[in-house]
């Protein structure tokens, strides 16, 4: 057996939750990630068939039967993952009849998954039925987005358009577009849902005063969304209500889309 603590699975994990938590993107136990492995990776670091608790998950989800993931746990803070990885994670296997969570490893101090469990196996299943490469699904609470949530319209088209608008490379990077959602309660079905229907078009859900969800084949792609999303709220929030001299037109957004040869949301675009 490998160490698992030099499994690159989990160092991606570390680093993550550190940048996350360095970005001021989550703050207390703020966050959480779930990252589905493949058996033959976690095999060479843990014993498959050792189980050492079993966790109900409170729903369903027998479309991921026996999938592996690691995932955060449920009020840990990002900001203490690196230097104690077996207390802030664990390694989940879900299991055969769907709705259990059988630990393979961590959460030492009798700890369990994220409350959001939910919303991340809803959209992992949702991901995978329009890309079957997809592995992240990674949620946070980034200043700028939330207060862009605080001050936008509840609208895909026009928030997608204000993001798209703020910085040539937003809508080479998302090119999809945002869902977004009203406030919400969260850590319940009913989000999970809410945010997996969206899931089906975008890799990115707003999620109005809360936060964000965002989806990717790997690390950098999820973290590298959401970044990119962040960065343009931010230009939204320094510049909201002042006059602009310039601005990036639909006109622009088509051109970009072009010679990126993007497929992108052409309904939210109004061009002439
Ligand atoms: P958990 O600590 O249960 O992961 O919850 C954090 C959070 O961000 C809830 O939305
Ligand atoms: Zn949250």
């Amino acid at each position: 057996m490998k160490n698992i603590f030099d499994a690159p699975f989990l160092k991606e994990m570390e680093s993550a939750t550190a940048n996350m938590y360095r970005l001021g993107w989550d703050e207390r136990n703020g966050g959480n990630i779930s990252y589905l492995l493949n058996e033959e990776d976690v095999g060479e670091y843990i014993y498959l068939e050792h189980i050492i608790r079993k966790i109900p998950i409170g729903f369903e989800a027998p479309e991921l039967a026996g999938r592996i993931l690691i995932v955060t746990g449920t009020g840990k803070y990002f900001k203490n993952v690196k230097s104690d990885p077996e207390t802030n994670l664990g390694i989940i296997r879900i299991g055969k009849d769907g709705s259990t969570a059988e630990l393979l490893w961590g959460w030492d101090d009798g700890g369990k998954f994220t409350s959001e469990l939910p919303a991340h196996l809803m959209s992992h299943i949702a991901r995978l039925s329009v890309n079957p490469e997809n592995r992240i699904i990674m949620h946070c609470h980034p200043d700028y987005t939330l207060a862009m949530s605080q001050l936008h319209e509840i609208d895909e088209k026009s928030f997608t358009r204000d993001l798209w608008g703020q910085m040539t490379e937003s809508i080479v990077v998302f090119p999809d577009g945002v869902g977004v959602l009203p406030w919400m309660v969260c850590g319940n079905n009913e989000i999970g849902v809410a945010t997996a229907n969206k899931m089906k078009d975008y890799r990115l859900v707003i999620w109005t005063l809360h936060g964000i969800y965002g989806a990717g084949r790997n690390m950098d792609e999820t973290f590298g969304l959401i970044e990119t999303v962040e960065k343009a709220a931010k230009q939204y929030i320094l510049t909201y209500r002042l006059e602009k001299k310039n601005t990036i037109t639909d006109e622009n957004l088509a051109e970009l889309a072009k010679a990126f040869n993007l497929n992108y949301r052409k309904d939210f675009l109004d061009l002439k």
